[in-house]
């Protein structure tokens, strides 16, 4: 007993430990590791030989450098004679944790290794690091070639404000970035507001071996080549060796905690530059400003709290655990209930025990001799399912078990009679508060937030997890119960099988789905893929942050459903304006931003382009994950001049990340000596 109250207490030092290091989004990417994301590399200086001593310089230097990597920069020298010394450095980007920036270098050397085998001088860049090598030392030096830039291809409505905007903040970032001494970290980071609902997110960074001076030559030139690249785009970077820009509208680093750190700093690690907000906005931005804050603390301590409670469930015996365990225990017989005592819970299924009634069935509630209350689903009689593979379904979800999913605790099978015991959930459903106009401001936007990510937890083991493929198909909110602390748990899952759909096939005769929430594929053509639970995720995602239902959605001005509805505001720059309103106390700007973005991702017409439930998972919890820009999702209405445009032309945008280009019109493999 001890014992375990000291290891929980020591994982809870651990927690913080590691929290501290960390932007507060970022624990649940933390778990799962991002991988270094890479942009470009370029060689030259003419090909030496195999074996020679640079090229046996050039690999203790690099195995050095990438085990120096638990820094954010180092450089080092190797090689005796002037003919054979490589130079050569890494810098990581200066929000990026100590453990992403050593997988970055390695990988980045790995890369150069087999990319640039024979090259004398080369440099690779990473969204999170940049590694460079050179015959001639470069150190305290500016280097401005070779240089490359990246767009977002999306265009920036009111171009000429915006470059003004730009251009000042990314100025002042750049000053900042410079006015740290020589050897320290010089990197800085801006938000603006371009409008009440949009920010700019600018940063700035030049290896900290450059003076003052030389940093900020060496950003002006960047700063200068960004209207070359990036002119009227909605996002642009230029990357030099010594220096880089970068600017989007949405925050692509991570951002300083607000909460102050007692980890001790880095020895290179300046005082943390926060994300400063400037510049003018409406009048709703003062209040936003003023929210963030606050609202940002209690996020920290929201998810400081899950994290902790989430790693508390996993070890906690007899709590809910994840997977492979609980096959071994799980028996038919240890499922089984019999009828008469579920008779009795259900007070012999009276009329004021009903829950409820969905597409299978009846449910009512129901308490075990035991006080345990469970909710009883009574299938009806159309199950094409025989008694034994009944059963052998109803284990293999019984199996299936998530904080986020309605536990299967068991079945009774009674001649006609087929019954599912389930844990109960007491909160009811989330349809019954978020569509009730009283009751909907129960659920303010933390509270929301929590049920979004549950959700996509859940869905993700479903899909993922789970040794089992299980496809959900009949996502929506009042499948999404809710527990005493407003948790999220999937119900319904695995009805197909007990049902007895086929489910090994993606296509189907039976649609299960309801209407408002069903991929047009699966909703036309029954196909259905995880692809289309996406698509239900992100209908009930807007839903969540509007507080309307898709299915009974009606806007004055002629908008027929809820999808079109945000596109539109999407498209016109303000997509606030599809918040509930309940929610104006307690809003954080970027994440209702940033989750409609997403949504609009899901709900995308061709399911290649939604992303998988996984990448969801990891939208939601970090800001650094890169979202691409959504076309008009499935089922739009067309409106006005749209409707002439061809099918697919209007809003036919590229991802975020585009193509890497070269300024002066010369790619940089051409610039190689030949
Ligand atoms: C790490 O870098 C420092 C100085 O940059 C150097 O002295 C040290 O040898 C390097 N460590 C390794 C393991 O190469
Ligand atoms: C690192 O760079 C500095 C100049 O910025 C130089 O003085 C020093 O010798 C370099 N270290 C190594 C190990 O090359
Ligand atoms: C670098 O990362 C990429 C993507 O994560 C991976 O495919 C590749 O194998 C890694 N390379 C090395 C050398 O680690
Ligand atoms: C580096 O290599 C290039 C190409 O072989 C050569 O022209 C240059 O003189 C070398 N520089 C130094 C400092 O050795
Ligand atoms: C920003 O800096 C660039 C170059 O350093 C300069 O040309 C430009 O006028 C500056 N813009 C503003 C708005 O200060
Ligand atoms: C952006 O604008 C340019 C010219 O104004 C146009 O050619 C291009 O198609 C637009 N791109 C997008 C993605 O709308
Ligand atoms: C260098 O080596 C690469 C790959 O082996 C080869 O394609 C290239 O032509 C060589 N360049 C020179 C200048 O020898």
């Amino acid at each position: 007993m001890v014992r375990h109250v000291s290891m929980a207490s020591l994982k809870l030092m651990l927690l913080f430990f590691i929290l501290s290091f960390l932007d507060f989004n970022t624990c649940k990417a933390q778990e799962q590791s991002t991988d270094p994301v890479f942009l470009y590399h370029s060689c030259s200086g003419g090909n030496t030989t195999a074996n020679s001593a640079y090229q046996l310089n050039l690999g203790t230097l690099l195995s050095s450098l990438s085990s120096n990597a638990s820094t954010e920069f180092s450089n080092n020298t190797v090689g005796t004679s002037s003919s054979d010394r490589v130079y050569g450095l890494f810098m990581c980007r200066g929000d990026v944790p100590s453990t992403l920036c050593h997988q970055c270098v390695f990988n980045a050397t790995r890369r150069l290794r087999s990319e640039c085998s024979l090259a004398k001088q080369a440099v690779i860049w990473y969204d999170e690091c940049t590694v460079r090598y050179s015959n001639r030392s470069f150190f305290s030096t500016v280097d401005i070639r070779p240089r490359i830039a990246l767009l977002n291809t999306a265009n920036i409505s009111n171009q000429e404000s915006f470059m003004t905007l730009l251009f000042r903040t990314i100025n002042t970032t750049a000053d900042e970035a410079a006015n740290f001494p020589m050897g320290v970290k010089k990197y800085a980071t801006k938000e603006a507001t371009i409008s009440g609902f949009q920010s700019l997110y600018c940063l700035a960074q030049c290896t900290p071996d450059l003076s003052p001076r030389d940093c900020r030559s060496c950003l002006s030139g960047v700063i200068g080549d960004l209207p070359w690249c990036c002119q009227g785009k909605q996002g642009g970077r230029v990357l030099y060796p010594s220096c880089n820009v970068r600017y989007e509208l949405y925050p692509f680093y991570r951002q300083a905690t607000p909460a102050p750190s007692p980890s001790p700093s880095p020895p290179l690690l300046p005082p943390p530059t926060s994300a400063n907000s400037q510049g003018g906005g409406g009048i709703s931005a003062g209040t936003i400003v003023a929210n963030l804050v606050p609202i940002s603390v209690a996020l920290l301590l929201l998810i400081v709290g899950i994290c902790f409670l989430s790693r508390r469930a996993r070890k906690k015996p007899g709590s809910v655990m994840e997977g492979k365990n609980v096959d071994d225990i799980t028996t038919v017989e240890s499922l089984q209930f019999g009828f008469s005592t579920i008779e009795a819970a259900t007070n012999n299924f009276s009329a004021d025990n009903k829950l409820g009634e969905g597409g299978f069935g009846e449910v009512f509630k129901g308490t075990l001799p035991s006080g345990q209350e469970i909710a009883v689903k009574r299938l009806s009689k159309s199950s094409r399912q025989g008694g034994e593979e009944f059963k052998n379904e109803v284990v293999v979800v019984a199996k299936l078990q998530h904080r986020n999913l309605v536990r299967l605790l068991g079945f009774c099978l009674q001649g006609e009679e087929k019954i599912l015991v389930y844990e109960y959930v007491p909160n009811k459903s989330l349809d019954y508060t978020l569509f009730d106009r009283e009751k909907q401001s129960e659920l303010d936007w933390r509270r929301r937030y929590k049920i979004i990510q549950g959700t996509a937890r859940g869905i993700q083991y479903l899909h993922e997890d789970s040794r089992l493929r299980i496809i959900h198909r009949d996502l929506k909110a009042s499948n999404i119960l809710l527990d005493s602390d407003m948790n999220p748990k999937i119900s319904d899952f695995g009805m197909a099988r007990i049902f007895g759909v086929d489910q090994t096939q993606g296509n189907t005769d039976r649609i299960v789905g309801t209407y408002g929430y069903m991929a047009p594929e699966y909703a036309m053509h029954g196909e259905f893929s995880v692809k289309s639970d996406v698509y239900s995720f992100g209908v009930l995602l807007l839903e969540i942050i509007s507080g309307k239902k898709n299915s009974s959605f009606y806007q004055t001005d002629g908008v027929e459903d809820l999808l079109s509805y945000a596109w539109l505001l999407w498209k016109d720059g303000t997509p606030l304006e599809l918040m509930d309103p309940t929610l104006r106390e307690s809003y954080d700007q970027n994440k209702i931003i940033r989750s409609i973005h997403i949504g609009l991702l899901c709900v995308q017409e061709d399911p290649e382009y939604r992303p998988t439930m996984a990448t969801i998972v990891l939208m939601l919890a970090s800001n650094s994950v890169t979202l691409p820009t959504p076309k008009r999702p499935a089922f739009f209405i067309h409106r006005g001049t749209d409707a002439t445009m061809p099918k697919g032309q209007q809003f036919d945008q590229s991802m975020t990340i585009s193509l890497p280009m070269t300024i002066n019109e010369v790619s940089i493999t051409e610039m190689d000596p030949r």
